[in-house]
């Protein structure tokens, strides 16, 4: 969740990591700093608040041509100047930037305090700079790795020493951590945008690896400090790709770049009206399968629920749909006839990592749903789909949701028919609904002005309800939680036909509620619980097929979608809910994109 950039070459490094670091502020933004090397001094800059603020105290002045910096998102210790990186050792000779979790942080503290050490922050990274200086042996590879020993946690580090003037040092191990290469000037960062301004040509270190950065040179080396030759990899995403391109918010962007997503989702994974996913599954191992576990968290959750719920339904598989965060903590029945997915659109989220390598203990095989290549969960996992959204930048999730849908649903298709509990023509009718897709979203897109009004209707409301039944109380889940996140409405999801069961003692006429409804066997049963809320008072929103008139007629404002074959209404059905909280977070001048206390993606328990 913080970011880490780095730069030496012969430019002014200050410009480079503050453009670096704006670009990662996405990640974590309670704080930010830089270092940098100059006149055999290390110059430490940094602050509490976000980057405006740092770039202000940032000195004019400063020349020196190599540096690290980070945007900090607290996980040690209150948001504060103190607590912001870089940290320095106690001498000074030593400046460290840090994501991740040191665990042992305390038992070192105490050591190193007893040997004389000071710290002025509460960070457990303060703690590796100084265990930096005390295990210094003038070789800064040699001591790393005496550093690292000692570690236990997770980590990135960007590390300058005072005395080593022409090379920084990295290591990683579970934390996400590139070697950007250039011409006579070299680059670290956490992610990918960060440096792609200046470099497209990335190494991709592996846990444990460590890497000396000269402006001519990187080089690589295992965890026992053994020089290793790694590939380089030329990403072929566009700089624009991971900027606005003239929307106000990233989130409006990426609500709209669903048609895209979902297309290139799709691409190169359709043939002969069939799904064909390369993922080397034998029909032998397919058959064998008796059980799937869903691991994920947040919106990776709710798109795992959502084809969850129709694996159950189509294929008759049992699905046990867990939150990452709970899974390896609940003794999960699982064994090699189990297969778990593992959803995660950074690929780096700790607890979803945690999961899958808990499912793997037990025997499971593994497929990632991710959006990142090379990610951690990637690199785990037995199989990988990978959802084609690209950089996805607002803290709320809305392209990596339908994409992971589309590409769940593929693996429903494939492994229903490889099973024999689809028929052909079943999932030819599927492909072709699902090719629809994109032109659909299109038409809910075109129509957002509708939900602008809603938003200012519901703007001033404290708290909201979202009912559905069957796959669409999933929707629900995921519409309460757009809301919730971006803007600070409290908002409910809830099956329907559960509310008469205590929630309804909660609805006023300030509580408005919003019915998603696309299945027809249920539609006369969601009508009645529509009619339960209005008796109470509340004022009704219904998310429906433009041609559900009954459902239209009954709430006091419709907002329509396109038909589509049931199975795929979640696709949709998304669509208005996330515009819906996208516009309420406008017109209460949030911070769309940055909402508060939230991160993109969150590499700690
Ligand atoms: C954070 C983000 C959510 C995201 C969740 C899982 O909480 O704010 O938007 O759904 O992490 O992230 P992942 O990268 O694993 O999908």
């Amino acid at each position: 969740m913080c970011g880490i950039v780095g730069y030496i070459g012969d430019k002014r490094a200050q410009d480079i990591l503050l453009s670096g670091l704006k670009r990662l502020e996405y990640r974590g933004y309670d704080s930010a700093g830089i270092c940098i090397l100059e006149d055999n001094d290390i110059k430490v800059i940094k602050s509490k608040g976000n980057l405006e603020v740092l770039i202000k105290k940032v000195d004019d002045q400063t020349f020196g041509s190599q540096g690290i910096g980070h945007t900090r998102w607290a996980t040690h210790g209150k948001p504060s100047d103190e607590n912001s990186h870089p940290h320095l050792s106690n001498s000074g000779q030593f400046c460290l930037v840090h994501n991740g979790i040191i665990e042992n942080y305390n038992e070192i503290k105490t050591d190193l305090t007893e040997k004389g050490f000071d710290f002025k922050s509460e960070t457990d990274s303060e703690v590796i700079v100084n265990l930096f200086e005390y295990l210094n042996d003038g070789d800064l590879l040699s001591t790393a790795k005496k550093v690292t020993e000692k570690l236990e946690g997770s980590y990135a580090i960007g590390v300058v020493n005072k005395e080593n003037k022409d090379e920084f040092l990295v290591v990683r191990k579970d934390s996400p951590l590139v070697v950007g290469v250039g011409e006579g000037e070299n680059f670290i960062a956490s992610d990918i945008p960060a440096i792609l301004e200046y470099t497209k040509k990335i190494y991709i270190l592996d846990d444990d690896e460590m890497a000396l950065i000269s402006r001519g040179d990187v080089k690589i080396f295992d965890g026992n400090g053994k020089r290793i030759i790694k590939e380089i990899r030329e990403i072929n995403w566009s700089l624009e790709s991971a900027e606005k391109q003239g929307y106000e918010h990233f989130m409006l962007k990426e609500i709209n770049e669903q048609p895209e997503a979902i297309r290139k989702t799709l691409a190169g994974r359709i043939k002969n009206g069939l799904i064909n996913l390369n993922l080397d599954m034998s029909e032998e191992y397919v058959k064998s399968i008796n059980k799937i576990a869903v691991v994920a968290c947040g919106t990776a959750n709710y798109a795992g629920r959502v084809v969850g719920h129709l694996i159950e339904d189509k294929l008759r598989i049992p699905v046990l749909i867990s939150y990452a965060s709970e899974f390896r903590y609940n003794n999960p029945i699982i064994d090699q006839n189990t297969l778990t997915i593992v959803i995660s659109q950074s690929g780096e989220t700790a607890d979803t990592l945690a999961g899958l390598r808990e499912a793997k203990s037990r025997g499971s095989k593994i497929v990632a749903i991710t959006n990142v290549v090379e990610s951690s969960v990637a690199r785990e996992a037995d199989y990988v789909i990978y959802t084609q959204a690209g950089p996805e930048i607002a803290v709320a999730s809305t392209k990596a949701y339908s994409t992971q849908i589309a590409a769940l649903f593929m693996l429903l298709m494939e492994l229903g028919y490889k099973r024999g509990s689809l028929d052909e023509s079943t999932v030819k009718h599927w492909v072709t609904e699902l090719i629809g897709i994109p032109e659909k979203m299109q038409i809910i897109l075109e129509n957002s002005e509708l939900i602008k009004k809603y938003a200012e209707q519901i703007k001033d409301s404290t708290s909201l309800f979202f009912i559905g039944r069957g796959v669409d109380s999933v929707s629900c889940l995921e519409g309460a939680l757009k809301l919730k996140e971006i803007s600070y409405i409290h908002a409910e999801a809830y099956p329907a036909g559960e509310l008469k069961h205590g929630t309804l003692a909660l609805i006023t006429d300030d509580v408005p509620v919003i019915a998603v409804a696309t299945n027809k066997s249920l539609m006369d049963k969601i009508i009645s619980n529509i009619e339960e809320v209005k008796t109470r008072g509340a004022v009704t929103y219904g998310v429906a097929f433009e041609d559900e008139i009954k459902l239209k007629d009954e709430v006091d404002y419709f907002m329509p979608i396109p038909r589509v074959d049931e199975a795929l209404a979640p696709l949709l059905a998304v669509l208005p809910l996330q515009l819906l909280a996208y516009y309420t977070s406008v017109v209460k001048g949030n911070d769309v994109d940055k909402p508060r206390n939230l991160a993109k993606s969150v590499t700690v328990e």
